[in-house]
């Protein structure tokens, strides 16, 4: 049995609040397909804390279904995405975005981000009927290996999306580690304004699962709910979305959790740092990736779950820790502690 699983933030269950919400309205006769109530109650919350009253919002149960939903009900067949190679739906969704017959226009980006001169020489170098359309842009908020992008950055490209016609997603799986991060320069609301759709996750924040679209931009609003039903996402129990996000909108409980992930991986930053090690990234995210040499991780292994990322040389390698909602200062101690002693 391993001491402490840091492979991912959907390692635990549910936030006791979540759990209680859908313990207390258990027996309420709802109605189905996300109509309900509950369900209502919360995109009032969401609608408020992202600051356009006029968004949609729909609830899905997870960040493939998202991404492949939003992308493929907002474009025409022959248009593609633009993304980064280390993005989400480049790397880990089995082709899932392709396989809704749409092309990815891959760029390499910096720091897991794209930038406007990549989007820029991505459309001019289609340019006719014979190759793709570039329409959409795909980033995710924070980043595959935990950076965030700036509200500069976020805006410039935000302004060229709207030059060049083209429909920005974010991808908010972690949204709320970035939203708390104690980098971020971007409110929810000016991030809401600067994008035509995103999400924002629940599965990695304290939810039992789900994630909530949001869609901005009038133009891509209509039939998006065939198109949910199409593709199998449109829940018959949809309530069971709609409670868990109603809890997470009350009060700050969505940031609460997303600060404490960050604050723990902070904590286990500051402490790999001292004991000699460096990082692959500079994250200030709950996802950190220290290089450790192999024989460490190969011991560290024994104890502990995560994922190696990416081979650094023979010797050294970058593996993945993901600090959760649950995870608790103990666990972080006792971990550097371990790490000393192998060390
Ligand atoms: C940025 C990002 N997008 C999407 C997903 C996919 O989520 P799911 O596993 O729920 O399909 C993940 C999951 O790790 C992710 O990190």
């Amino acid at each position: 049995m391993f001491k402490y699983s840091f492979q991912n933030d959907y390692s635990e269950g549910a936030h006791p609040r979540i759990l209680e919400a859908l313990t207390k309205t258990n027996l309420r006769q709802e109605v189905g397909y996300s109509e309900d109530e509950i369900c209502n109650s919360a995109r009032k919350k969401i609608l408020a804390a992202i600051g356009n009253p006029d968004a949609d919002v729909h609830f899905v149960s997870g960040g493939t279904q998202a991404n492949l939903l939003v992308l493929s009900c907002f474009m025409k067949p022959w248009e593609s995405v633009i993304a980064v190679e280390s993005g989400h739906i480049c790397v880990h969704e089995t082709g899932a975005v392709e396989a809704t017959g749409h092309k990815v226009n891959v760029v390499k980006g910096v720091d897991g981000k794209i930038t406007p001169g990549e989007i820029q020489a991505v459309v001019d170098e289609h340019y006719f009927e014979h190759m793709v359309k570039p329409r959409a842009v795909y980033i995710s908020q924070s980043t595959e290996i935990g950076t965030i992008y700036s509200a500069a950055e976020l805006r410039a490209i935000s302004a060229l999306c709207k030059k060049l016609d083209l429909i920005l997603y974010m991808d908010g799986a972690r949204l709320g580690s970035a939203l708390t991060s104690s980098r971020n320069d971007l409110d929810l609301k000016e991030l809401c304004s600067l994008v035509d759709a995103f999400y924002i996750g629940g599965t990695k924040n304290g939810a039992l699962i789900g994630e909530a679209i949001v869609i901005n931009n009038p133009l891509l609003k209509p039939d998006f709910r065939y198109g949910i039903k199409q593709r199998g996402a449109l829940l018959a129990k949809g309530r069971l979305l709609g409670i868990q996000f109603d809890e997470l909108f009350t009060g700050t409980l969505y940031f609460d959790l997303a600060r404490h992930a960050n604050v723990m991986a902070e904590r286990l930053t500051n402490g790999i740092r001292s004991l000699g090690y460096g990082f692959m990234t500079d994250s200030p995210t709950n996802q950190i990736f220290p290089i450790f040499p192999n024989a460490v991780i190969e011991t560290l292994r024994k104890d502990y779950l995560f994922y190696d990322w990416a081979k650094m040389d023979e010797a050294n390698t970058a593996v993945r820790l993901v600090t959760s909602w649950a995870i608790t200062e103990q666990v972080v101690d006792e971990f550097l502690n371990d790490l000393k002693k192998i060390g």
